[in-house]
């Protein structure tokens, strides 16, 4: 019997157990969407052994937390949120799972059993797919699981998955990464790259367009280093349609039909060969937003990181994008302080934001993650002056964004429509290509499609458009 076989007797069991009662879950996702895909994953699975959604705390059975320890401040979410769960274990004997990222951290699981004795299951990264077994044996035999392997779990296909959204979809391509910049935890908890078969990819996409799903985000830690790997070690798998790289996945999805929208993050910059410019370029549904992580934009501070590219190049890069693709925009990830930026070498990453007018800039301050080479770095940053580099990268980037955002006013926007806006019912929201959210005023029959609005005025984070 193979694993997710196993895996669906387990389901069964469980759902056995809950017979003829309703048991209610919380579910609280950290981190990335890789983490947000997962969380899907994990709802379809409790979803089968008899468990619905709540949002109430005071109301749930299970309790559930994804996580991630990219940076500190998901830590301190996390152990706060135990604190409050523990009258609720004390007075309804609610069950808490934790998974994800943290739990791959040996000192993170070590003090959740010190100071959080109460908690039930902790599991990884690699043993996700494992979670009806865990969740049955919790119940079943009363005990404290411990789930957590070091080794690269396998891609297991033929999951159960409830997806948040019925028109945009996140699909993983690949998991892992190898790349080891020197700031980051992601290669520690989440092993080395894998890629998943292209059929798989494939028939999960077809199948979403049959489901009437219109926008399609493909997911890795570096998505476009897609069968890489396998190239390298020259491990044969029958080929797909004619897919054997990013390129060629793109180009394989851009026919499938229905889908109207392809995004993918996060790239990496040394990966982005003139094959993916390409299909970028060529591909009609390739949204023209191009997420590309900079980190830092002076060259030696990228050493230091170990990104493998100089300032000139990201910047070359750019340039010959640009020129290849019409209506390109860009977004991108910067670290303010990591351990030995000066105020000169800072000053280059101001640079190249001028210069390439990002149309988002995701911003962090430095966090030291242990384990890391980072961490081990002598010349850390005080934080006061992390600080004032952020607050000053934070005040150009928002006046580009002002300045951007004028460009739209007055032209027409291809817009998909998502839902009823959050903060008024009464109006609508959609994205553009370059994922700038729209709010309008239109009929609900109009979720789901795609429509083109005038844009009539702008407001920092949204804009305004007109049927
Ligand atoms: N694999 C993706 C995303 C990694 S995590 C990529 O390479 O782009 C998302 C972002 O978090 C990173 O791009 C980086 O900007 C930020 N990040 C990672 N580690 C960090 C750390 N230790 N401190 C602050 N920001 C960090
Ligand atoms: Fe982390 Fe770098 Fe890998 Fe991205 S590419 S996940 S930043 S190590
Ligand atoms: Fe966080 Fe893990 Fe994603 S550490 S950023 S949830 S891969």
């Amino acid at each position: 019997m193979n694993e997710i076989e196993a895996q669906k007797q387990y389901m069964k069991k469980v759902r056995k157990i809950n017979q003829n009662k309703t048991f209610k879950y919380t579910i609280l996702t950290m981190g990335c969407q890789l983490n947000e895909n997962d969380s899907e994953k994990l709802c379809g699975m409790l979803e089968q052994m008899g468990y619905e959604r709540t949002e109430n705390q005071k109301e749930a059975d299970l309790a559930l937390f994804n996580t991630c320890c990219v940076r500190e401040n998901a830590e301190d979410k996390l152990f706060g949120k135990l604190g409050e769960l523990k009258r609720l274990k004390e007075e309804k004997g609610v069950i808490i799972a934790i998974g994800g990222c943290m739990m791959q951290e040996k000192h993170i699981t070590d003090k959740i059993k010190v100071s959080y004795p109460f908690v039930d299951i902790l599991f990884g990264t690699h043993t996700l797919h494992k979670f009806p077994e865990d969740l049955y044996k919790a119940l079943n035999e009363k005990k404290k699981i411990e789930d957590v392997i070091d080794i690269d779990g396998e891609i297991y296909e033929g999951l159960p998955i409830k997806r948040d959204s019925h028109i945009k979809a996140s699909v993983t391509i690949m998991n892992g990464c190898n790349n080891f910049c020197s700031y980051c935890i992601v290669p520690y908890v989440r092993g080395r790259e894998r890629s998943r078969h292209p059929r798989d990819i494939i028939n999960e996409i077809k199948e979403l367009a049959k489901q009437g799903y219109q926008e399609i985000t493909l997911l890795g830690q570096n998505v476009n280093s897609y069968l890489r790997v396998e190239r390298e070690k020259g491990i044969e798998f029958d080929t797909y349609e004619g897919i054997n790289s990013f390129a060629t996945l793109l180009k394989a999805i851009n026919k499938i039909d229905s889908i109207e929208r392809i995004r993918f993050v996060s790239p990496h910059p040394k990966d982005f060969t003139d094959d993916v410019i390409e299909a970028i370029a060529t591909c009609d549904k390739v949204c023209k937003l191009v997420h590309l992580p900079l980190q830092s934009g002076n060259t030696k501070v990228l050493k230091e990181m170990n990104r493998k590219y100089t300032k000139e190049q990201y910047l070359a890069l750019v340039e010959k994008m640009k020129k290849r693709i019409p209506n390109l925009t860009l977004s991108t990830d910067i670290i303010v302080g990591f351990p030995g930026e000066t105020d000169d070498e800072f000053e280059d990453t101001l640079d190249v934001v001028r210069k390439v007018n990002f149309e988002q800039v995701y911003m962090f301050i430095y966090s030291r993650r242990v384990g890391t080479l980072g961490d081990r770095m002598k010349n850390q940053i005080p934080e006061e002056i992390k600080h004032r580099r952020f607050n000053k990268l934070k005040t150009l980037v928002e006046d580009q964004i002002v300045e951007n955002n004028q460009k739209y006013v007055g032209t027409v926007q291809k817009v998909l429509v998502e839902g009823e806006s959050k903060n008024n019912k009464d109006l609508l929201t959609g994205r553009t290509d370059s994922n700038k959210v729209v709010i309008f005023e239109g009929s609900k029959d109009l979720i789901g499609t795609m429509q083109n609005l005038k844009i009539v005025s702008e407001h920092m984070w949204y804009l305004k458009g007109e049927i």
